[in-house]
This record gives C-alpha cells, sequence and structure tokens, in this order.
C-alpha cells in the first residue's frame, strides 16, 4: 500500500480512453478507412471533448451522444471522408467499445482489496449501460455516475462533485483514474486523489492540480492501492 492513498475507500474510473479504448470503433471499419483511422480517431476525439467544453462554458449542454456524433461529423467532413453507412457504423461501434486487455484482472483484484469501484464519465446512461454490461467488468462496477445527472461536463466542478454525492465519501476518500491528462488534473484539482493513466505518453498538463502518480496502464495501480 503506497502511503500516498492511505484512506482511499473508493477507486472511481474515467471511461473514454481510460477503461474502453475509444479507437477500436475506427479500427473496427479498417475496412473501409485504411490508413485513415489514426487521423479520424484522434480529430472524432479531439472535437468531441472541445465540444463539450465549449457546450458547459455556453451553458448549452447537450448529451454525451450528440457530442460525439456531432464531433464525428465534423471530423468526417474535415477529412473529406464519405462513405455511406459508415457514420452510422461508426456509432454503433462506439456503443460496444472494447475495454484494454488488464481492465478486468484490475478491476477484480480492486474489488477484492475491498474497494467501491465506480464510473465517472461524460458518457450518457444510455451509452455507459452496454459498455459496462459485459464480463469482467459488470461483476466489479458499482455505481455508474453519468455526468448527465448535472448538466455540465468535466472539467466542470458539479461533474466530479457529482461522485462525493452519489457515494457519500469525501473526495479525499476517492481515488480517481483518467487517461486525460486535463481530466486528471482538473479531478487533483477539486480534491481526489488521482492516478494519471498516461498510456498515450503525453507531456505533463500545465493547469491547476497534480496527480499524484502517473502510470502507464491500469495494472500498475494494483499495487500502490493493494495491501492494506
Ligand atoms: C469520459 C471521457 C472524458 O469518460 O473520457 O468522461
Amino acid at each position: 500500500m503506497d502511503r500516498r492513498f492511505e484512506g482511499v475507500r473508493a477507486c472511481v474510473f474515467d471511461a473514454y480512453g481510460t477503461l474502453f479504448d475509444f479507437g477500436s470503433a475506427a479500427a473496427g471499419c479498417r475496412d473501409v478507412l485504411g490508413d485513415r483511422v489514426g487521423p479520424l480517431t484522434a480529430l472524432w476525439r479531439e472535437k468531441q471533448i472541445a465540444y463539450s467544453w465549449l457546450r458547459t462554458m455556453q451553458g448549452r449542454y447537450a448529451d454525451f451522444g450528440q457530442v460525439t456524433a456531432d464531433a464525428l461529423d465534423y471530423a468526417l467532413a474535415a477529412l473529406g471522408i464519405e462513405v455511406p453507412g459508415l457514420r452510422r457504423r461508426l456509432l454503433g461501434l462506439y456503443d460496444r467499445l472494447e475495454p484494454f486487455p488488464e481492465v478486468p484482472g484490475v478491476l477484480a483484484a480492486l474489488a477484492g482489496a475491498g474497494y467501491r469501484l465506480a464510473i465517472l464519465s461524460n458518457g450518457s446512461p444510455s451509452m455507459l449501460a452496454p459498455l459496462v454490461d459485459r464480463p469482467g467488468v459488470r461483476e466489479f462496477m458499482g455505481e455508474v455516475i453519468s455526468v448527465d445527472e448535472v448538466g455540465a461536463f468535466k472539467t466542470s466542478p458539479l461533474a466530479y462533485g457529482r461522485a462525493v454525492e452519489r457515494l457519500g465519501v469525501a473526495a479525499a476518500e476517492i481515488c480517481f483514474f483518467s487517461s486525460n491528462g486535463w481530466d486528471a488534473w482538473a479531478a487533483s484539482d477539486f480534491g481526489f486523489r488521482v492516478m494519471w493513466c498516461n498510456r498515450a505518453g503525453a507531456p505533463r498538463e500545465v493547469l491547476p492540480g497534480s496527480p499524484d502518480v502517473e502510470i502507464a496502464e491500469l495494472g500498475a495501480a494494483v499495487p500502490l492501492l493493494s495491501g492494506r
């Protein structure tokens, strides 16, 4: 047990990019996208997150399914991709994103160590439900908390605060996991203990907050949180 995580009672996970590989949607259409899988994945994600921030700033919340579809429309147009049926196929795959390979083992280990497990995601309840409802996830995941309940996307403090309310624990008793630097920094600034799962090897953000540790994949969290 690493000292920095003493007193943690709940492990709360970001969904997209942390537990579930959003790259698996475009990768599932490689037959028509070819070498455009990477550029489409990157631009779709970039616009999805930008639109979530902009809508929150403007007071024009729409659920994450809408934001995800709008961002896809932008990305397909920007990249000049016009393939009949592709939009529908990509959005269908987004509801069935693959978990990263280590996820079932990590969830089992953390649940076995006595932590409550939860998701805190921008995803709407209807987007998250099919992702969570799979073997290796559904047995361990307690609460699925959507920012839809507060009508504001991360990094609004309302979004992080919803996890505190739903779980009934103090912010400092939550260990939050995100692969998104901006999310990890904001969650730390809010008061969570934070593990930044830096899958992409991204540089550190220069923003308020600071994650407690940086890990390359979720498996590295288990020794830091076990042996209480
Ligand atoms: C989420 C996105 C931001 O799951 O990854 O909230």
